[in-house]
């Protein structure tokens, strides 16, 4: 239902130049109360490192041009399921950080105002549309609700990594022309069998993701 958003289709041709920008897939993050930790500034994309990376497909030998110097690759819009305010652990993102190099720095090290760029407030139905180059973290949510954060993530029309089909045949025939043309790396044919439903990953907060 997220893929294929009226309003969001001029604003995505817009930052991409095109309409030949491609879904990578839908995600998002989920905050339970009680999750009060700070997660660390990171971005969700950079430079393949070694063989076996599983994402970030693009490097330079030379070192001259990382993804930080190119056009955007690569945006997310999380959409506000719920209100966001500063106690329901509202994401913070450090605006300009986009095309630095710089290590990300600590808690401890960060300036304040890098510390209260939180997006918030906003009501459900909001969206937050940002180059996931850019730092940015999770925050404590301090409430008695959960916080879900869905997503869908996007790629530049020139922009590939190793991604897998998750739209089955039968659902790709429920979208539009539009919806067809942007997921076409993501949908299986009809002879294809996905594997759908939900699991429950008890793993430790990503650095990197
Ligand atoms: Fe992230």
């Amino acid at each position: 239902m997220l893929v294929d958003l009226p309003p969001l289709t001029p604003i995505m041709t817009a930052l991409f130049g095109s309409t030949d920008y491609m879904v990578r897939a839908a995600g998002g993050d989920f905050c339970l109360p009680g999750a009060v930790d700070y997660q660390p500034l990171h971005s969700d994309v950079g430079d393949r490192r070694g063989e076996r990376t599983p994402f970030s497909s693009y490097v330079d030998p030379s070192g001259a041009i990382t993804t930080r110097e190119l056009p955007t690759p690569y945006i997310t819009t999380n959409f506000f399921v719920v209100d966001m305010t500063a106690l329901s652990g509202p994401t913070r993102q450090i605006p300009g950080t986009q095309n630095s190099r710089a290590p990300f720095p600590g808690l401890e090290d960060e300036p304040e105002w890098m510390r209260l760029s939180t997006v918030c407030a906003a009501p459900a139905g909001a969206a937050l549309i940002r180059d996931v180059r850019a730092w940015h973290r999770g925050t404590p949510n301090l409430t008695d609700e959960p916080r879900p954060l869905p997503n869908i993530e996007f790629y530049a029309p020139w922009f590939r990594e190793p991604i897998l089909s998750s739209i089955s045949y039968d659902h790709l025939l429920g979208l539009t022309d539009h919806g067809r043309h942007i997921t076409r790396l993501i949908t299986a044919d009809s002879t294809e069998v996905l594997r759908e439903g939900w699991q429950v990953r008890a793993t430790p907060p990503s650095t990197d993701g």
